[in-house]
């Protein structure tokens, strides 16, 4: 694995753990269930929809001051001086800490190339941290950002991935804006374009949309004498605890972590960021609780963006289809420092489809503008833009339809991987049922229409990576005397409906209903460790441990029932609710063990067991879309889209059919509204408010969007059957979108977004 690929790994993936001995692996559910698999409402649906829940934004404590963060309006700039003197004494500031209060400002490095501090003498990019301020109001607060006069020198800078690789660019960093190059082959490149006898080269470009969750990022700090205790919206709780602890140089033990709700992430809340260091300090020197979460606009200028790039795809295949050959090349932008500016870019190249001649090579680079983070399916979306419109481009030339090309270059896994095949035939199962459910062939066959209005179709498919899951993870189930259970588990719900998933396996393995489970999670003080919710792996981490924890309760109880029977153990059988003995004579409910009605409670602890390392335990993905363009206004209606995914077994259906929706309408955002956009002269970012920067509305998506899932249960993955599904999702979207609009109009968008903006010179010089 190369180094841009274990660094976005290392945010959601520990190394595998070795096997905890636990014997063998219990049966797999099988086809009939009686909770897994149904369509179940959140069990927190209430407090979401009532507006109880509480997440840390809402978070309120006594004597609890506000804080606002001071950051650089320049692109490029050097600090020479910081005065805070005039906001200390404004009435109402309790604390101004800035590079002036040495003791508030640990180190601190974005990259781990280069050394820094929480405020620094040199801000490489717009919305670095220059001072931050805590006051008895927020109003107070910014009121006093306003007082605090900063000298800065600006320098030159460098907004564009290309332009930043020219000789005589501004260097974001001494020694050349090349963050980092990395390079695969396998087979031989020249001899697969030798044998092709079609061979394309294209370049796509696709911009840098940022990932803004519905809640800013942010948290609220307080200290108990030397212990530091953070509500925090984040994607993983023991992630932030260990960040925290090794800047302030604290032991694990006093930095207590929660994150009960998160108000949206997509993976710009798996990074620790500065104004957790910052809110600790300032509740520090200040011995109130400080609450600090950055404004919308802080949020668009500096807390995360999918990195823009530049591929460009060269590919041959031979008459019948056979792929020969794929050359990639990527260029990505970091940031002012490394963050995985090409993580993954390369992956749907090597491994989405059957072809022994592949290369690519990656190139990361520096510019002068906040560092890149991880977005639902990294470098994956990227790609896939590229990609799959190659893949239609090939059809086309190759006079084949989309999808038979696609089914007669389906891998088996043993080329990128290593030499382990899939556990499932999922791709050609999502390409072949989501055309059927589709209605490909009809739709394709249907006249594009005349007149101003012309309507196509266009389709992509996908993999994914890291949807496997994996150790390390400890859950622990607790069962009460009356039959309900406590669930105790350290992984946040980012949204997608972990908790009530994690009910659902309860629920089925005791014959009970899901809201007579109550969770305990994402707290570092009281439950039990969990990786970051992200990578699409929360699902099939932490379910084969809450299905052991369970496994581990009920055989204690089978214990106590085989007592009080006065039956050997292996007469006890679990029934749904009931314990029963294998003769059918007699059979007792929970309530009514003897030993549980004195102990009051069995526990049972489930831990993650190790996969398989001979095989790749992959989700796949295709998605379908028909689109009808206005050629005279260049506008895009979306009609449908449909999106069939292999993810293993579906444990709630209600929520799978919500990450498709979501993820589709993100995708659509990729493909047709979202664009960072840095001014030219300086640098700054110019869409930083949800006027500015377009986000999909309900008037953008498709009326009609349609979860096809492929029904079966991976049973080589773990023992719940089920992989991860939150990122492949969006993978496929863009691409399907670009393909129709190409079908529509004949007119190949090589850049995102496709809108009436851009759509409308080609469609115009078609026109003549
Ligand atoms: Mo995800 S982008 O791993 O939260």
């Amino acid at each position: 694995m190369t180094e841009s690929e274990q660094e976005i790994e290392g945010q959601v993936r520990y190394p595998q753990a070795p096997d905890a001995g636990a014997a063998g692996d219990p049966q797999p559910w099988g086809e009939k269930t009686r909770v897994v698999g149904s369509r179940q409402p959140r069990v927190d649906a209430f407090e979401r929809v009532s507006g109880s829940a509480i997440f840390p934004s809402d978070v309120m404590l006594p004597g609890m001051l506000h804080a606002a963060v001071l950051t650089s309006p320049h692109a490029n700039a050097r600090v020479k001086s910081v005065d805070t003197s005039k906001a200390e004494k404004l009435s109402g500031v309790y604390a101004v800490i800035s590079r002036n209060t040495e003791d508030a400002n640990p180190d601190w490095d974005y990259g781990s190339d280069y050394p820094g501090k929480l405020f620094y003498d040199h801000c490489r990019f717009e919305g670095d941290f220059v001072a931050a301020v805590a006051a008895d109001s927020s109003y107070r607060a910014h009121d006093a950002l306003r007082a605090i006069e900063v000298e800065y020198e600006t320098l030159p800078f460098v907004s564009d991935e290309l332009a930043a690789l020219e000789s005589g660019a501004p260097e974001v960093h001494d020694g050349g804006n090349e963050a980092g190059h990395q390079s695969y082959s396998r087979g031989n490149i020249e001899q697969g374009f030798a044998a092709a006898d079609v061979v394309l080269e294209e370049t796509y470009r696709s911009a840098s949309e940022m990932q803004t969750p519905l809640e800013p990022h942010g948290c609220v700090a307080r200290w108990e004498a030397d212990r530091l205790t953070v509500w925090e919206s984040t994607q993983g709780v023991f992630a932030v605890q260990s960040k925290i602890a090794e800047t302030l140089n604290m032991p694990l033990a006093r930095v207590r972590v929660i994150g009960h709700y998160v108000g949206g992430a997509f993976g710009s809340k798996l990074r620790t960021d500065k104004y957790a260091i910052a809110a600790a300090m300032l509740s520090r020197r200040s011995n109130r609780p400080v609450k600090l979460f950055m404004t919308r606009e802080q949020t668009l200028v500096s807390m995360g963006n999918r990195p823009p790039t530049t591929m460009t795809i060269k590919a041959g295949a031979k008459k019948d289809g056979t792929l020969t050959a794929i050359q990639f090349k990527g260029i990505g932008a970091s940031g002012a420092y490394k963050a995985g500016g090409t993580s993954l870019l390369d992956w749907l190249a090597k491994d989405l489809y059957q072809c022994d001649n592949v290369s690519t090579e990656l190139t990361d680079v520096y510019i002068n503008a906040q560092p890149a983070r991880p977005f639902r399916a990294p470098g994956y979306v990227q790609c896939s833009w590229a990609m799959e419109q190659m893949m239609d481009a090939l059809a086309e030339q190759l006079d084949m339809d989309p999808v038979a090309l696609r089914l007669l270059n389906i891998p088996d896994g043993t080329q990128a991987r290593g030499n382990k095949p899939y556990t499932t035939d999922g791709l050609r199962l999502c390409i072949e049922q989501g055309a059927k459910a589709f209605g490909w062939d009809q739709a394709k066959a249907a006249p594009r229409g005349n007149g101003h209005l012309q309507r196509g179709v266009g389709m992509a498919a996908a993999n994914w990576f890291v949807g496997d899951g994996g150790p390390p993870s400890t859950v622990i189930l607790r069962l009460y005397a009356d039959g309900t259970a406590n669930l105790n588990m350290g992984a946040s719900d980012i949204g997608t409906g972990t908790k009530t998933v994690m009910a659902m396996v309860v629920a089925e393995e005791f014959g009970m209903e899901p809201d007579a489970v109550q969770i305990e999670h994402a707290d570092t003080a009281t439950t039990q460790f969990a990786t970051p919710s992200g990578g699409s792996k929360t699902v099939p981490t932490e379910a084969p441990a809450v299905r052991r924890a369970c496994l581990a309760a009920k055989d204690r109880l089978m214990d106590m029932a085989a007592r009080q029977l006065g039956r050997e153990r292996d007469e006890i059988i679990f029934a749904g609710d009931r314990l029963r003995t294998a003769d059918g004579l007699e059979s007792l409910a929970i309530p009514e063990l003897d030993e549980l009605k004195k102990q009051k409670v069995v526990v049972g602890v489930g831990e993650r067991q190790p996969n398989r390392q001979d095989v790749s335990i992959t989700p796949f993905a295709a998605q379908f879309c028909e689109v009808e363009v206005n050629r005279r206004t260049g506008e895009i209606r979306l009609l449908r889209m449909l999106g069939t995914n292999e993810s293993g077994r579906v444990i709630n259906r209600l929520t799978w059919d919500g990450q498709v929706i979501g993820g589709i309408t993100m995708g659509v955002g990729y493909a047709t509204t979202e664009q960072r956009v840095l001014d030219g002269p300086t640098g700054k970012l110019c869409n930083r408010n949800w006027h500015d920067y377009k986000l999909p509305t309900a008037l953008d998506v498709p009326a009609e969007i349609i979860s096809e899932p492929i029904m079966l249960s991976d049973e080589q993955a773990n023992i719940v059957g089920a992989k991860g599904l939150g990122e492949p999702v969006t993978i496929p979207t863009g691409g399907a979108i670009a393909n129709a609009v190409y079908a529509a109009t004949g007119i190949r968008m090589r850049d995102t977004p496709i809108n009436p903006v851009t759509l409308i010179d080609p469609l115009a010089s078609q026109e003549g």
